[in-house]
């Protein structure tokens, strides 16, 4: 017996990288999710296995020791999850030793928030395998601590789309506001194979913007008006008009350095094959890009993406955040 939850991946529509500076970016929830399955143990051990990365070990008196799989990979993958149920286990004055198995269909490091995902799933079995009665907010500023332990500064994009889903239109400022529509948006994700640092590239902008400031201006404001008029397109529906502002938008982000050639060669071939739009989403430098298509060209797009070297995985939003799937 035990509980499973989900939860989905992300990628950034619009706006990454300019979104650090303060101006607006969209993100939408996708229909891959990581799934978690908490049980409870006898001992105090946090027992974790990740299917899909082949990797086991545990936590115990302070101390974490790998079964399966290279020791360092899955202290790295496994600290977040361990930071996260040891917050859940000291707000609600539990003090369980659990067993948690991992099991994602969403591709590591790549700019998806696989790791955002896997927490806040984990989090939701934990706190229903145990009755905790934890809200949503609640998952999502546990994942959110969790998150800071990975990336250091994160602006909070990833845990809040994968615990509340949907599309959401994000500012440092003002936060989290849902976007309303109706439109399907169907994209194929391409990734390039390519494991980039996020950290790295957010310099390179930083640095770049320090140089060329009046130059770096004019491009932030462009990919601000981008935002905002694509915020029209959603309620209207218009995808062509989206696929447009998505092309101008990897432009400006090419202008500032962050994209590369794998990206550019993926895409490239999905604009030639039909594409209404295409770009990178995310860090940059490798990792992955997006494209928006017409539901009749997404095999096209995916076959040519994939001639061109790359993953493709067809993708749609979902309105669907962290979710218990079995067993609560
Ligand atoms: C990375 O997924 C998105 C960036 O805009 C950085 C961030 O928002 O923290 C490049």
């Amino acid at each position: 017996m035990g509980v499973v939850a989900s939860a989905p991946a992300k990628v950034i529509l619009l706006g990454e990288h300019f979104v650090v500076y303060g101006e607006p970016a969209i993100v939408l929830a996708i229909d891959k999710r990581a799934y978690a399955k908490a049980e409870t143990r006898n001992d105090k051990r946090l027992y974790i296995r990740s299917i899909n990365l082949n990797l086991t070990g545990f936590f115990e008196n302070g101390a974490f020791r790998v079964e399966q799989g290279d020791e360092k990979e899955a202290r790295s993958k496994f600290e977040p999850i361990k930071k996260a149920v040891d917050k859940v286990l000291e707000r609600y004055g539990q003090n369980a030793g659990l067993n948690v198995e991992i099991n994602s269909t969403v591709p590591v490091a790549a700019g998806l928030g696989s790791s955002a995902a896997v927490v806040s799933a984990t989090i939701t079995a934990v706190g229903a395998l145990l009755n905790l009665n934890m809200s949503k907010e609640d998952v999502f500023r546990i994942t959110y601590e969790a998150e800071k332990v990975v990336h250091g500064t994160p602006s909070g994009i990833d845990p809040a789309i994968s615990t509340f889903g949907g599309t959401l239109l994000f500012q440092m400022d003002t936060g989290f506001k849902p976007i309303d529509t109706r439109a399907d948006v169907p994209l194929v994700i391409g990734d390039t194979g390519i494991e980039r640092s996020t950290r790295v590239q957010v310099e390179k902008v930083r640095n770049l913007r320090e140089k060329y400031p009046q130059v770096v201006e004019p491009i932030m404001n462009a990919a601000r008006e981008i935002v905002l008029r694509a915020i029209d397109a959603f309620k209207e529906n218009d995808l062509e008009t989206l696929g447009e502002l998505m092309n101008m938008n990897h432009a400006l982000l090419y202008g500032i350095g962050v994209s590369d050639e794998s990206l550019e060669w993926l895409i490239n071939a999905a604009r030639k094959a039909g594409a209404s739009g295409a770009k990178l989403t995310g860090a940059g430098g490798g990792g992955c890009m997006i494209a928006l298509a017409k539901n009749e060209n997404l095999q096209r797009v995916s076959e040519a993406i994939q001639m061109a070297g790359g993953k493709p995985y067809v993708a749609k939003k979902t309105d669907e955040g962290v979710r218990i799937e079995q067993g609560a």
